[in-house]
């Protein structure tokens, strides 16, 4: 796909078809996640794929917003391995990027997804038994929409260039 179509038609997904992505396809998205720009290049990114069924359930039990998507990517930032010093870590900004690359290239391969922060991190990491270093920043469902999805309305509220952006 066109870059310019990726950054136009990517949009949250909150409804999904219970089909589930291919493999290569999957490790499309990973291989986005692995080509992120990291602080230092010290790649602090971990990505959960939630896929069994079994941590599906978990997942949905401490977020409600996986919208029956069959396969979830949690991004999640090890501590120890981020950039930081005694007051920033770079754990969320990097985490964030890897995020960022990823939908873009589900995106482009035609998955729909949606970039989800609505859930405990401590719940999250409680529930999947990760251990105390890993930091769960989002979760991302990913899929096919629904049929019978409408579309997220906020999609075209969009601000104006003039309101974003300062010229100096
Ligand atoms: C940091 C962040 C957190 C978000 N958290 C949630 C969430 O918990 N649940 C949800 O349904 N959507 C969530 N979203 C999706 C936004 O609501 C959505 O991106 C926004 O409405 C713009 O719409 P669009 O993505 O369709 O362009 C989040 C997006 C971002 C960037």
């Amino acid at each position: 796909m066109e870059f310019e179509r990726v950054i136009e038609t990517r949009t949250a997904t909150r409804k999904f078809k219970a089909d589930r992505i291919s493999e290569e396809n999957i490790q499309k998205i990973l291989r986005a996640a692995t080509l992120a720009p990291t602080a230092k290049n010290q790649q602090p990114q971990r990505i959960y794929v939630i896929e069994s069924d079994e941590a599906l359930a978990k997942v949905n039990q401490v977020c409600p917003c996986i919208y029956g998507a069959p396969v979830a990517m949690l991004v999640c930032a090890d501590k120890d391995a981020a950039w930081h010093t005694p007051e920033y870590s770079s754990k969320e900004m990097d985490a964030s990027i890897v995020a960022t690359h990823m939908i873009l290239e589900a995106t482009n391969l035609g998955i729909d997804s949606c970039w989800v922060k609505y859930f405990d991190p401590r719940a999250m990491a409680k529930e999947l038994d990760l251990s105390e270093n890993i930091a769960p920043i989002c979760i991302i469902p990913m899929g096919y929409k629904a049929d019978d999805y409408a579309g997220n309305p906020a999609h075209t509220d969009r601000k104006p260039i003039a309101e974003i952006s300062f010229r100096l």
